[in-house]
């Protein structure tokens, strides 16, 4: 068989896990009758079983928490991230993609989730989508590396979810820690929280179509939910609602 990918291997073995194939027990057939000792397990079962020592409960959430917490600047956290083995993501990722823009900015946007553009590129909003934010920045006189008015960039996820599926909940809750560190250290005066899972990971709610243009916080700072450009690209005529924010934004810097 041809190597498989990291995401194609897990599927497959998913797949065997499904039809019951949940142990390697050898090329020869094992007669389970003839083990009484053993319990009726195989040989080879039993002897792993005996000789593995319980492993401790390892928990995620937590084991990510102290990581970001024992960041003291973001360089630090890059690093941390880049030695952070217990999100399944990274093993089907090119790289890591942590942020973009310039750090220290008033500004700082997080979006969703790296695509394919941004995994190979190792930063965010490199591909349609973040063309159409860089225009959206223009038209109000921002950018990644503006001189007056600059922004920053991240992702709730720092690694592509395999063929750009939806992150799922306890993805965004083991990477939530790194988020709210990255925040602290960046220190902006102000959040835009681009699209569903960023509200959903800053704000605990969904519903981006109800919650755009409204100002509200988010680990205690102002924060303006929007439409993500990748929904602009599909809905044309939600850019109207988007101008509109992009204004509030303007306003609220005191640049409007
Ligand atoms: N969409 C996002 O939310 N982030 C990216 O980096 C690219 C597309």
């Amino acid at each position: 068989m041809e190597s498989a990918d990291f995401d194609t291997a897990l599927a497959l073995l998913e797949w065997q896990v499904e039809l019951g194939a949940t142990e390697a027990i050898g090329d020869a057939p094992v007669d389970c009758y003839a083990l009484p000792a053993t319990l009726g397990k195989p040989k080879a079962t039993a002897a792993v079983a005996a000789a593995t020592p319980a492993r401790a409960e390892v928990d995620p959430v937590a084991e990510a928490r102290a990581a970001a917490a024992a960041a003291v600047d973001l360089p630090g956290l890059a690093a941390a991230l880049g030695v952070f083995e217990h999100c399944a993501l990274k093993r089907g990722a090119s790289n890591l993609v942590f942020s973009d823009g310039t750090p220290g900015a008033r500004v700082m946007i997080v979006g969703e989730a790296p695509g394919r553009d941004e995994d190979l590129a190792g930063k965010p909003f490199v591909g349609r989508a973040g063309q159409l934010l860089d225009r959206m920045l223009a038209a109000i006189d921002m950018g990644r590396a503006t001189a007056e008015a600059p922004v920053y960039i991240t992702n709730v996820l720092p690694w592509r979810p395999p063929r750009n599926r939806d992150p799922q909940p306890e993805e965004i809750a083991m990477m939530r820690p790194f988020l709210e560190r990255h925040i602290a250290l960046a220190n902006p005066q102000v959040i835009v929280i681009m699209g569903n899972i960023s509200a959903q990971a800053l704000l605990g709610k969904r519903g981006i179509t109800r919650l755009r243009g409204s100002w509200t916080e988010a680990q205690g700072r102002p924060a303006l939910p929007m439409f993500h450009p990748a929904y602009l690209l599909r809905q044309p005529a939600a850019k109207r609602d988007a101008w509109s924010d992009l204004l509030s934004l303007k306003a609220r810097l005191g640049t409007g």
